[in-house]
């Protein structure tokens, strides 16, 4: 009992003894949580100069676009062919993706050697070795029949500027094929697959391995925006903001950044991290100076930093009795599946036994205890070097999507990831001890990058097909000249028609005259009240206007009309009314005085009163046109209605399956169809038209119709002008859309934003080529060349819409070219113009009385 004890304490005592000695040696490559932290943080600026278009050619951390956008939605399907390469293994894959109510893949696939004198000897004998192992493939599998699409992984950096091209910026890890760097592998490749005519592939995607396994883990895992190999090499990719990409036009969604962190530190910033063995393994390595963060990290380096270690404590006199042997001086020797095997909980040190002697060595027990801890230390210090870098990237993805706590997932691949007892359980440690405010899940991608790449082909064979689909909705909406100059013609027609007595009760477009005969002239003066009815409340006003300079002052007070007198008679809503006018004088001060008055009365005496925000326009036309009204001399303004233009089905060629729905669903079927495709308040309702049609199509919001898109009236002008404001974020899009209740990805928001604009941009045109019917009009009555014009325009669409009223502007000016016409928003509203009217018609009965 007591020898057992003291065999016990004997051997704790070696234990402890052995691994302060390495600890001391390795003093360098322990790093503290403070020092990760700092890592962390230099990664994070890395990241940044990698993206931003000034710093990226001079940073090391490349931050390359991949042109990925979107993650499996599960609606991939179809089948293709596969190359892997670039990792420890060569393979070629048939991948078959079906949707069939459940997600399914099938992979058939073959490994191929791939010889030193292969990946390091011409590039152009590489891939057509590349070419002839996809041409046995395919004729073993009985593959030759067909064309197919093919993904390459290609786990090196490559610069892209499209999904199936990759320009090869440099090789790393094993390879080194001369003449490929700086050029596209996709051509390579494609150049070598044609000498074979007996198959037929369309090289479709090229992706690197991380971007793979991101994809194949997100097919299991929607939350999964992030990919990580740690194997043969190391690396990372994630999803990132589009308007962070400064490389890539656009700002709309995320893309698919392939970092390259193995780089990390090629340009001295980890300088102080890295320690005598990692200078020597470099210095021996295919790439000096180049992959350094890889370097202290990936499969193809750890096994030699641990010899590398060794050979130094022997020859320090600290392992072996200091005796060496020539495999321990040999390059190569030590390889990462040993110190793996090294660091297994029960057989970890009969393994180190065994492997040393091996070796050529002649271990003690000490020895032994030694050489694990120090395989320890170095792959300890890899998963905490990982650990940091990916920190850095969770932290941004959580800072991009402003949450307090991001919730997300890092798809997982890479043989030291997957053969190393404790590496993955050390990873996810640090990395939540590093970021506490992600909750992260790791999950290892089963079949390696390749289903992702067929994902990633799938997908972008979908995303083409879909955009087919919605760029032909929304070319409904897209009119040409021809188009909107037919519309202004019949506009024209329409004008006549309302103004001619024949036709004028046939006409759809009224023509009403208002009996204003004038426009102020900067004489009118004095006190006037007006009354402004229509709104909520009542207003009374009285306006001072002071001739010569032009001013105007308004005093106002607001009256509720109670909803009894509202609805009540029209006797007891005038008495109501002469009341608050007797208040309002009395408050003012003005009991008594006899002041004239004007009246705006906002009820369309033939429209329903839906149409708050409806559209209608009026004009100063000549008397002699305005055969209802006596008499032929000065002017007269036309109150038109325009909103009934095309109820006689004159622009019916024009209007939409989705103009025709929001119309059934109006208080007025038929009537006012182009105040339907013009004002605000409809624009909202024909987007959510297109929404549920673009939705039944299975084009957004994953085929699901919530209840809240089948609610009429969601979408109000309002909402319209701040989805299209191009101030915001894709983001800021997604959570107005998700406070109507729509759960759209970034992609839907996309389109949604898309949609909006076509309609907004439809109605502005259409808008536009009413009004240049009008001043052209003008022109041509008043028999001039050139005519220049101001419009008023007032209402919520021209006012909050970002782009209305330039577009508004554009058209009349491509319609109208022989008129200079200034839009001018008419700020005060009704009451002023009520008043001024009252002034113009005092104006004009006095001068009538003078005469
Ligand atoms: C595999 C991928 O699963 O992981 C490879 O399919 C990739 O393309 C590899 O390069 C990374 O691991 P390793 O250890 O083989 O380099
Ligand atoms: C190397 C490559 C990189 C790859 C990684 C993992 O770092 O440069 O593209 O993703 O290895 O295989």
């Amino acid at each position: 009992m007591f020898a057992i004890h003291l065999m016990a304490f004997y051997f704790s005592k070696l234990k402890e003894d052995q691994i302060k000695k390495v600890d001391r040696f390795l003093y360098h490559m322990r790093l503290s949580d403070e020092t990760l932290l700092d890592i962390m943080a230099r990664f994070q600026a890395e990241m940044q100069k990698g993206l931003g278009k000034d710093t990226n050619p001079t940073a090391s951390v490349k931050m390359l676009p991949t042109f990925v956008r979107a993650i499996p939605d599960g609606s991939e399907n179809g089948e293709f062919l596969s190359l892997d390469l670039g990792g420890s293994k060569f393979r070629v894959l048939k991948v078959q993706v079906s949707e069939e109510g459940k997600r399914n893949v099938q992979m058939e696939s073959q490994f191929y050697p791939t010889p030193n004198e292969i990946i390091r000897g011409n590039g152009s004998e590489l891939f057509d070795y590349i070419a002839d192992c996809l041409a046995d493939f395919m004729k073993t599998r009985g593959l030759k029949h067909k064309k197919f699409p093919l993904g390459l992984t290609f786990s090196f950096p490559c610069r892209q500027t499209k999904l199936e091209e990759g320009i090869l910026l440099s090789w790393t890890k094993k390879f080194k094929a001369r003449g490929v760097q700086d050029t596209d592998v996709v051509s390579c490749l494609t150049k070598a697959v044609k000498k074979h005519k007996d198959i037929d592939v369309d090289i479709l995607t090229l992706v690197n391995d991380t971007v793979g396994t991101m994809m194949t883990c997100a097919y299991d895992d929607p939350y999964c925006e992030v990919g990580v190999i740690i194997g043969t090499g190391t690396n990372a990719c994630y999803m990132e903001d589009m308007s962070n990409i400064d490389l890539v036009e656009g700002d709309e969604g995320r893309m698919c950044i392939n970092t390259e962190w193995g780089a990390f530190g090629d340009d001295g910033t980890l300088e102080d991290i890295r320690t005598e063995f990692d200078r020597e393994l470099d210095l021996g390595s295919l790439n000096p100076g180049k992959q350094l963060f890889e370097k202290m990290i990936s499969g193809l380096y750890l096994g030699e930093l641990v010899r590398i270690i060794l050979l130094k404590m022997a020859k320090a006199g600290l392992l072996f009795g200091g005796k060496k042997s020539s495999a321990l001086h040999t390059k190569g020797k030590i390889e990462t599946r040993h110190v793996a095997a090294m660091e297994k909980y029960k057989e970890g040190l009969a393994n180190t036994r065994e492997i040393l002697t091996d070796l050529g060595l002649e271990p003690s027990e000490a020895d032994c205890i030694a050489v694990q801890h120090v395989c320890t230390i170095v792959s300890f210090r890899s998963a905490n070097l990982c650990a940091a870098a990916l920190a850095a990237i969770l932290t941004r993805l959580r800072e991009n999507k402003k949450l307090e706590r991001l919730r997300t997932t890092v798809g997982m691949d890479g043989t030291l990831y997957k053969i190393h007892p404790q590496y993955p359980k050390r990873l996810h440690k640090v990395v939540r001890r590093l970021v506490p405010n992600c909750d992260v899940r790791f999950l290892l991608s089963e079949s390696g990058s390749t289903k992702g790449a067929a994902m990633v082909t799938a997908v972008a064979s979908r995303v083409q097909a879909q955009r087919k689909q919605i760029d032909k909705v929304l070319a409904l909406f897209q009119l040409t000249r021809e188009q909107l100059m037919d519309v202004q013609g019949k506009m024209r027609r329409e004008f006549e028609y309302g103004l001619k007595r024949d036709t004028h009760l046939m006409a759809t477009v009224k023509m009403l005259p208002t009996y204003v005969c004038g426009m102020p002239d900067g004489t009118e003066k004095g006190k006037f009240l007006a009354l402004d009815l229509g709104g909520t409340n009542f207003r009374v006003l009285l306006v001072k206007i002071r001739s010569g300079r032009r001013s105007v002052r308004m005093y106002n007070k607001i009256f509720a009309i109670p909803l009894e007198i509202m609805q009540g008679t029209g006797e007891e809503l005038f008495d109501h009314i002469v009341q608050c006018i007797a208040d309002f004088l009395d408050y003012m001060g003005l009991k008594g005085v006899q002041l004239p008055l004007g009246f705006t009365f906002s009820f369309p005496c033939r429209q329903t009163s839906i149409d708050k925000t409806g559209s209608n326009m009026c004009y100063m036309e000549e008397m002699r046109n305005i055969e209802l009204v006596e008499g032929d001399e000065g002017k007269m303004c036309i109150n038109t209605e325009w909103g009934g233009f095309g109820d006689n089905g004159c622009i019916d060629d024009i209007r939409t399956q989705y103009d025709e729905k929001v119309d059934e669903g109006s208080l007025n079927p038929g009537k006012q169809r182009y105040e339907k495709m013009t004002s605000g308040m409809y624009l909202g309702e024909i987007v959510r038209q297109i929404l549920i049609d673009l939705t039944k199509q299975g084009l957004l919001f994953r085929g699901q119709i919530s209840e809240r898109l089948r609610t009429r009236g969601i979408f109000e002008t309002k909402f319209l002008s701040q989805i299209e404001s191009d101030r915001l974020a894709l983001l800021q899009v997604r959570s107005i859309l998700q406070q109507l209740g729509l759960d759209s990805t970034c992609e839907d928001s996309i389109v949604v934003k898309e949609v909006c604009g076509a309609v907004s941009r439809r109605a502005a045109q259409l808008y536009g080529a009413g009004l240049a019917a009008v001043v052209e009009k003008k022109r041509e009555d008043q028999g001039l060349e050139y005519l220049k014009i101001t419009v008023g325009v007032d209402g919520t669409l021209y006012k909050l819409h970002p782009h209305f009223s330039r577009i508004l502007q554009e058209t009349v000016k491509e319609l109208a070219p022989r008129c200079d016409v200034t839009l001018m928003l008419s700020e005060d509203g009704s009451g002023k113009g009520a008043a001024l009217i009252t002034a113009v018609a005092k104006r004009l009965q006095q001068a009538q009385k003078e005469n």
